[in-house]
């Protein structure tokens, strides 16, 4: 007889699988400082998930087995310390915990009314966020799913004080009318600010990227003289706290003279780069986000909270309001003495992200974080200071964050073409060895690597491996060259 596995009728596995998924949890992590970040097999392990829709169950327990047995080696160890591939944290043990709460409580943090818990939380959470990044009380803010869904949050209400200053509510009329929305930034925008363009119909070719160099570094001469011919009419400038090739900065400070002086909003996208903030030693690299009108950051990059957890902060949250308010009799009115987060951002139901946000910062407090930057900041100096001491590497950019933007660069080999196709190798080769994870960028035109540190559990021994793979592999490389 066909097993038909109810879940009203094997309610009684719920105790089983949870006690069986700790156990693998426990396993996993017990092995994820050693382990190797890609295991092999992980394509043929992923792929070993086939076939139609079952039209009988296997139950939970038997469904839980197979996505461990079968899913275990096509898993990435990203939340591991040698992950270092574009900039992604891990979670602390607090946020990891907090998570698995939120599972099991399965709060709508749509509103207070569906979940009072998730909806303070949110509020303490953005509270206490705003205290570590030094941006103004007064700013409202809301939690997403990752920076690019800030970067909308942020960039819409820019966009609906751009249309107000043209006479147009667009949340409510559209564009039809309106001249194109200027939109000024530099080579370092990341192209999830692009993307959010699109998103919200502004237009991903209406961003103009003025660069002074190769590398993408800012020309804000050029943004000035942009600004002047727009003839006082609002534009959106976007600032980029942290970019992803070698951790550097735009002049935020100078940019909000030019968004004052010339009437723009200024949105800064600090998906790590915000963190700079919380630490003495590297606050100075985004000085004046505080004159901002949008700003954001990550919670899945350096604060150590599992996926998926960003956040939004804007000076006036009124705008946001304007654009994501639904109304229907059944929802919380808008006289709702309490924040009504499906209001200020994009989703309307909504994970209750601020559960391991509130638990990481309730646990380690603003020194605990303070502490896990600084050590990173260290280990970027570290890893710099290996590479220099090298010869066979170079390092191609200063080390102003928690990004070493370095290739290999034999002696006596100095054709561009050959040293990036070597470099381009090398990176295939070590995503494919699995010891490290990083893997290559273009800087400036050259291939390179860009590893980032923002792991809580990366150590000096980690970062360490980076440079003896990296020698391991491009020796092998050359030799078979
Ligand atoms: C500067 C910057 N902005 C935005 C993003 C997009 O973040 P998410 O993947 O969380 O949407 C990233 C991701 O690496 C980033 O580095």
């Amino acid at each position: 007889m066909p097993r038909v596995p109810d879940p009203l009728l094997t309610k009684h596995e719920t105790e089983e699988a949870l006690a069986f998924i700790a156990d693998e949890a426990l396993r996993f992590l017990a092995t994820l400082d050693t382990d190797r970040v890609r295991h092999d097999g992980a394509d043929e392990a992923a792929e070993s998930f086939s076939g139609p829709l079952p039209e009988d169950g296997d139950g939970a327990l038997e469904a839980l087995a197979t996505l461990v047995h079968q899913g275990m080696d096509a898993a990435i160890r990203s939340p591991g310390p040698r992950f270092f591939h574009w900039v992604m944290g891990g979670g602390t043990p607090a946020a990891l915990g907090a998570d698995w709460l939120t599972a099991v409580l399965d709060q709508n943090a749509a509103s207070w009314a569906s979940s009072p818990l998730a909806a303070r939380l949110e509020s303490i959470a953005i509270a206490w966020l705003k205290d570590l990044f030094r941006l103004p009380t007064t700013w409202g803010g809301v939690l997403t799913t990752g920076a690019t869904m800030a970067n909308f949050v942020g960039l819409a209400a820019a966009r609906q004080w751009w249309g107000e200053r043209h006479g147009v509510d667009v949340a409510a009329q559209g564009f039809a009318g309106l001249p194109p929305v200027p939109v000024l930034t530099g080579g370092y925008v990341h192209p999830s600010d692009t993307k959010t363009l699109a998103m919200l119909g502004i237009g991903r070719d209406s961003a103009r990227a003025f660069s002074r160099d190769a590398v993408g570094r800012i020309d804000t001469e050029a943004v000035e003289d942009a600004l002047r011919a727009l003839h006082g009419a609002p534009s959106i400038v976007i600032a980029s706290a942290g970019e992803v090739n070698a951790g550097d900065f735009d002049p935020i400070d100078e940019l909000a003279d030019l968004a004052e002086r010339y009437g723009g909003w200024l949105h800064v996208d600090g998906a790590f780069g915000l963190f700079a903030r919380a630490v003495e030693s590297a606050r100075d690299l985004a000085r004046g986000v505080e004159r901002a009108h949008s700003v954001i950051a990550d919670g899945h990059k350096w604060l150590n909270v599992p996926y998926d957890s960003g956040f939004a902060f804007v000076r006036d949250t009124s705008l946001l309001a304007k654009v994501f308010t639904l109304t229907a009799a059944y929802l919380p009115a808008p006289d709702d003495p309490h924040s009504v987060f499906m209001n200020l951002s994009p989703e309307s139901s909504r994970r209750a992200r601020a559960l391991p946000i509130w638990a990481t910062l309730r646990a380690y407090g603003r020194r605990g974080h303070q502490t896990m930057i600084e050590r990173h900041l260290a280990l970027a100096k570290h890893l710099a200071a290996r590479v220099d001491a090298t010869d066979d590497l170079e390092r191609l950019a200063d080390v102003k964050l928690n990004i070493v933007c370095f290739r290999v660069h034999p002696r006596g080999l100095d054709d561009a073409a050959r040293l990036d196709e070597l470099n381009r190798r090398i990176g295939e080769s070590v995503l494919r060895d699995g010891r490290v994870y990083f893997g290559t960028t273009s800087y400036g035109g050259r291939v390179a690597f860009r590893p980032a540190i923002v792991n809580w559990r990366t150590t000096e021994r980690d970062v360490d491996l980076i440079v003896d793979v990296t020698r391991e592999l491009a020796a092998r490389e050359l030799a078979r060259t």
